[in-house]
């Protein structure tokens, strides 16, 4: 039986330049993998802890010391020793060892870290790919992710005047990875010099989308749909939009603010913003909206789920945070169909898959999703197909941490051919 030597880990930066951590798992028999952890922006207020040192002398208060130290004296003097094979009652016993429903102990960083590179260390002494090591703990056929691509930054993602966070496109159209890849990256450039020519800016946002300074919503889905044309494509049929408005962001006091970052809100109630996303739906050709209401407006959700559930996927994130217990809430009372995967809003991977089971059990959709804080480890792309998530969002067609989960499903897609 091979046994878990060593556990260290290290400082390094995610894409924002923020420390995060890279963990090392070390085997006896000398195979050693590491994880590096993401870090999201627009977190929800229910997710799981990332510890962060709070002194100001260092990185701001971000550094990651704390965090490094609890997996160094605290988890491997634990995980020592044991059978790396046992993904779950490892997972648990770092569950235990942390001890708080919401892991702020020890740190989901330092904690997910340890998850994730054993799981990696387990693909290789198995032999295996991690998406069919993956494969095997879920129990499900390998299949290639629908890739939600980002491709206008808005919200906290940006300093442009645009209040929904993410404008996205889908290539609904296309059956392979490498077609989907390719059409989205030919969207991009086009919607690029389409923002060249009326001298819009092309910087990008935290995803790798652009971020122009825009008059509203619409214009920017508007811009979108005259790059998929002039990309020589069909809006709807072959390329579809999908939004994350991340809702949470604009709401205040129990309402929603419109215009937001243009400088000029207007308030609106839960009831009127309904109306806003329905009517954007008879609009454009929107096929997914993630988090269109606020993480604990569970009764605008209702409705919103009443009246546009049977048309659009609609995708809970902030309002589930990756947890069973807010997916079984919204199973319960008819929230939202789908529900967006983040293995770092609940900490380990046996609870993101258990999350994911319950999902698939009630019919909902699952989209296997990146941070804005991301790094260039890939390992959402063999857990999307290792899990047939079905989608995925790892963000835009540019930017190294975004294009490396790209161009691990593309070598996925090459080796299985
Ligand atoms: P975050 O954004 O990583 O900043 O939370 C991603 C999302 O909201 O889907
Ligand atoms: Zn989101």
């Amino acid at each position: 039986m091979n046994k878990i030597k060593d556990i260290r880990a290290i400082e390094v930066l995610d894409s924002r330049g923020t420390p995060t951590l890279s963990v090392t798992v070390t085997l006896d028999n000398g195979v050693s993998a590491s994880a590096m952890v993401p870090s999201g922006a627009s977190t929800g207020a229910h997710e799981a802890v990332e510890l962060r040192d709070q002194d100001p002398s260092r990185y701001f208060g971000k550094g990651v010391l704390k965090a490094i130290t609890n997996v160094e004296e605290i988890i491997l003097p634990a995980l020592k020793g044991k059978n790396p094979l046992e993904q779950t009652k490892l997972d648990q016993l770092l569950i235990d060892l942390d001890g708080t429903p919401n892991k702020s102990k020890l740190g989901a960083n330092a904690i997910l870290g340890v998850s994730l590179a054993i799981a990696r260390a387990c693909a290789l002494i198995t032999k295996k790919e991690l998406y069919s090591y993956i494969q095997e703990l879920f129990k499900e056929i390998l299949s290639f992710p629908m890739p939600m691509m980002n491709i206008i930054n808005g919200g906290a993602h940006s300093d442009n005047t645009i209040d929904f966070q993410e404008f996205m496109i889908v290539p609904v159209g296309f059956s392979s990875m490498h077609d989907r890849i390719r059409v989205g990256s030919e969207v991009f450039h086009s919607l690029k010099k389409l923002l060249h020519e009326k001298k819009l800016s092309i910087s990008v946002g935290d995803e790798g989308g652009f971020a122009p300074h825009l008059k509203s919503n619409e214009e920017a889905i508007e811009y979108i749909l005259l790059a998929i044309e002039k990309a020589g494509y069909k809006p709807k049929e072959e390329v579809a939009i999908a939004l994350d408005c991340a809702a949470s962001f604009f709401f205040e006091d129990g309402l929603y603010l419109t215009q937001k970052k243009m400088g000029s809100p207007k308030k609106v109630n839960s009831l009127e913003y309904i109306n806003y996303l329905v009517s954007l739906t008879e609009k454009f050709p929107i096929i997914s909206i993630e988090d269109g209401l606020d993480e604990n407006d569970w009764e605008g959700w209702q409705v919103l789920s009443n009246r546009l559930g049977k048309k659009v996927q609609l995708v809970g994130d902030d309002i589930f945070v990756t947890n069973p217990l807010f997916l079984q809430k919204g199973i319960d009372l008819n929230v939202a169909n789908s529900i967006l995967i983040k293995l770092n809003q609940i900490g380990t991977l046996t609870e993101t898959l258990n999350t994911m089971k319950l999902a698939k059990e009630n019919n909902y959709k699952t989209i296997i999703s990146h941070r804005s804080g991301e790094t260039e480890d890939t390992f959402i792309a063999d857990l999307a197909v290792g899990t047939n998530a079905g989608q995925i969002k790892t963000g835009s067609l540019s930017r190294s941490e975004r294009t490396s989960k790209y161009n691990r499903l593309l070598t996925i897609e090459q080796s299985s051919r």
